[in-house]
């Protein structure tokens, strides 16, 4: 979707559809403007409680001639003092929603609101893009009838600075554009994103973006001793890599931040195979690192004054005569042995080899996104990624970089008491202990491979994808981590 500034008086402008933010509690210059242009019609609606502003409400209304805007689009932004950036991101990803529920493809939205944050246009042009994204590369009928968004034009008030509204369009549109990239790969079915597509991926990543990339194939990964994501990968017709995303924007001097996101592209658990219902949704197992990729398109986009790596340990564990069983001993590319119990703690090893491998960097942090755990579900639902770490600064941090974008995280303890269940009687550690505390055994587990690096570990198991429909998120993949970790590069 295109998006255009200008500065206009909304009631005079002439477009199919006018977006205005109407609250609960106070009725604005241009809530009372458009009442009497519609001879009463919006105190009609409050009064009667068909629309009275609650967040999460929107009423479509046609004008019928009495204002230049065919239509006028009323979303609820709920009480006035508790407006923030979440809210506002969710009433322009409802407006987009209703919009194309009625088919409305160009509009217009009112950005006249009296003392709202100063970040607002960013999180309207936010919810907007985020709410709009559709995933339909693969239905093949009815083409010509598919819907799609052509543009929405932002009135601003008289007066406001018009280049900086356009340079703030510009950065939420490269952020989106990143979200939209990580939706898109965690989207596509698993026989489309294999280990290699993600590998082309990134390399398409950085000629755009002028960015090095470097692909660590089959030979060099067990010429390194990647033990552990090599056995992960056995299994597999798709042979595992190592995707390795650099990007340049301090000084050479300057220590970076790396991220490393899992890549298992799909996850059939492998010989300690998983029930057949509901494993569709295991193409979902890149998540991680489709949000790494996504950061590192929107961070190069943004010109970001800090130097990332990231990385993506990518393979796909599947059972086969091949396949690394359970009982098996893999060396880490640490030195360290792995009694694998389960092969469908996969996530884990994969992740611990590339861990491993970051330290080259010197790093000042390291960041890891996995859809790493089922029990990250049960403990913290849909609502919040689990969040761990050796540092709480950075954990922190993080923390408020997810309160911000309103992609939350929640810490869980990585007290030591919870090594004694990855303890192997043959080698130095299992991959899967007992069910009880699985979100931080996992995370304690990858605590063994990041040295005295600061270090935080995303469990995205519950957010990467969503069963419902969101405001900002429509059904399917959410991007989750694009965001969080942009904003938290941004605070730095
Ligand atoms: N990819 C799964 C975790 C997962 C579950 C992600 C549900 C998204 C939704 C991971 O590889 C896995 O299978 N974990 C096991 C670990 C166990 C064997 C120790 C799990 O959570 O059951
Ligand atoms: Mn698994
Ligand atoms: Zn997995």
């Amino acid at each position: 979707m295109k998006i255009e500034v200008i500065s206009a008086t909304p009631l005079k402008y002439v477009s199919p559809a006018l977006v205005v933010g109407c609250f609960e509690d106070l009725q604005d210059e241009l809530f009372n403007a458009c009442d009497t242009a519609l001879e009463g019609c919006l105190g009609r609606l409050y009064a009667s409680q068909e629309f009275r502003g609650k967040i999460n409400s929107s009423r479509l209304i046609h004008t019928l001639g009495k204002l230049p805007a065919e239509r006028l689009l009323l979303v609820g932004l709920g009480k006035k003092n508790e407006l923030d950036d979440e809210r506002l991101r969710q009433a322009a990803g409802n407006a987009v929603q209703a919009l194309r529920g009625a088919r409305v493809s160009s509009f217009a939205t009112a950005l006249n609101l009296v003392g709202i944050p100063e970040t607002a246009l960013e999180a309207v042009c936010e919810g907007t893009l985020l709410g709009s994204y559709s995933f339909d590369q693969y239905k093949t009928k009815d083409r010509d009838e598919r819907f799609g968004f052509e543009e929405m034009t932002l009135l601003l008030p008289k007066g406001s600075n018009k280049k900086e509204a356009v340079a703030r369009v510009k950065h939420t549109v490269a952020l989106c554009l990143g979200v939209s990239l990580a939706r898109d790969l965690v989207s596509h079915p698993g026989n489309v994103a294999t280990t290699g597509y993600l590998a082309e991926t990134a390399h398409e990543i950085a000629a755009r973006h002028d960015l090095t990339c470097e692909i660590l194939e089959l030979d060099e990964l067990e010429r390194l001793g990647m033990n552990a994501l090599v056995a992960v990968g056995k299994g597999s017709a798709e042979p595992p890599r190592l995707i390795i995303l650099e990007y340049r924007g301090a000084s050479e001097k300057e220590r970076p931040v790396v991220l490393v996101g899992k890549g298992v592209t799909f996850d059939s658990g492998g010989i300690s195979i998983k029930p057949g219902a509901g494993m569709e949704e295991m193409k979902t197992d890149m998540a991680g690192g489709a949000a790494v990729l996504g950061a590192m398109e929107a961070a190069a986009a943004l010109k970001l004054p800090v130097n990332l790596v990231g990385i993506i340990p990518a393979a796909e564990n599947m059972p086969d005569a091949k396949a690394y069983k359970p009982g098996d001993v893999v060396t880490s590319l640490s030195g360290q042995t792995i009694e694998i119990t389960n092969t469908d703690a996969e996530g884990r090893l994969v992740l611990c080899d590339a861990l491993h491998y970051a330290q080259k960097y010197k790093p000042t942090a390291m960041i890891d996104l996995a859809t790493l755990t089922g029990a990250c579900v049960v403990a913290l639902g849909h609502e919040a990624s689990g969040l761990m770490g050796n540092d709480q600064r950075l954990v922190n941090a993080l923390k408020k970089a997810g309160e911000k974008c309103g992609e939350r995280a929640w810490e869980l303890p990585l007290w030591d008491g919870y090594g004694e269940a990855m303890k192997s009687d043959i080698a130095d550690l299992k991959n899967a202990g007992s069910r009880d505390g699985g979100s931080i055994t996992a995370g304690w587990f990858l605590k063994q491979f990041v040295g005295k690096t600061r270090w935080a570990h995303l469990d995205i198991a519950g957010t990467a994808w969503s069963d419902k429909a969101r405001p900002c998120s429509p059904k399917g993949a959410t991007g989750v981590g694009v965001r969080l970790l942009i904003k938290y590069l941004r605070g730095k």
